[in-house]
């Protein structure tokens, strides 16, 4: 299946990208310095599915997710909900800024993509 290289160069820190891959969208988010203290100082027992931030990123200030919700497959929002990340307006899930469910009636993260940086401004999805 098809891999999909992404130029992240003129993204600024704070903004999130959405590019389609095989047919979903994937977030790509620029984090600040205050997301990645963020996402991890969060307390593995207050999340739903626990995973650190460190095994969802490669480089800290990038976040790759696929932006299906793990309910019933709406397109979360960036850059709302009431931890910093996503939420999903279909029934109210509310990921954080590593795109962890924290609150809602989605039951898992979002999906982090296969993905490597070919260059540091160069990211190829799949
Ligand atoms: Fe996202 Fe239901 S599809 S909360």
């Amino acid at each position: 299946m098809a891999s999909l290289e992404v130029d992240i160069a003129s993204i600024e820190p704070g903004s999130t990208v959405t590019v389609k891959w095989r047919g979903k969208p994937v977030f790509v988010r620029h984090r600040t310095e205050h997301d990645i203290q963020l996402a991890n100082s969060t307390p593995m027992n207050e999340l739903r599915d626990p995973e650190e931030d460190s095994v969802r990123v490669q480089n800290p200030e990038w976040l790759v997710v696929v932006g299906v919700c793990t309910h019933l497959g709406c397109v979360p929002l960036p850059n709302a909900g009431d931890y910093g990340g996503w939420f999903c307006p279909c029934h109210g899930s509310h990921y954080d800024i590593s795109g962890r469910i924290r609150k809602g009636p989605a039951p898992y993260n979002l999906e982090v993509p296969e993905y490597k940086f070919t260059e540091e401004t160069k990211l190829l999805i799949g």
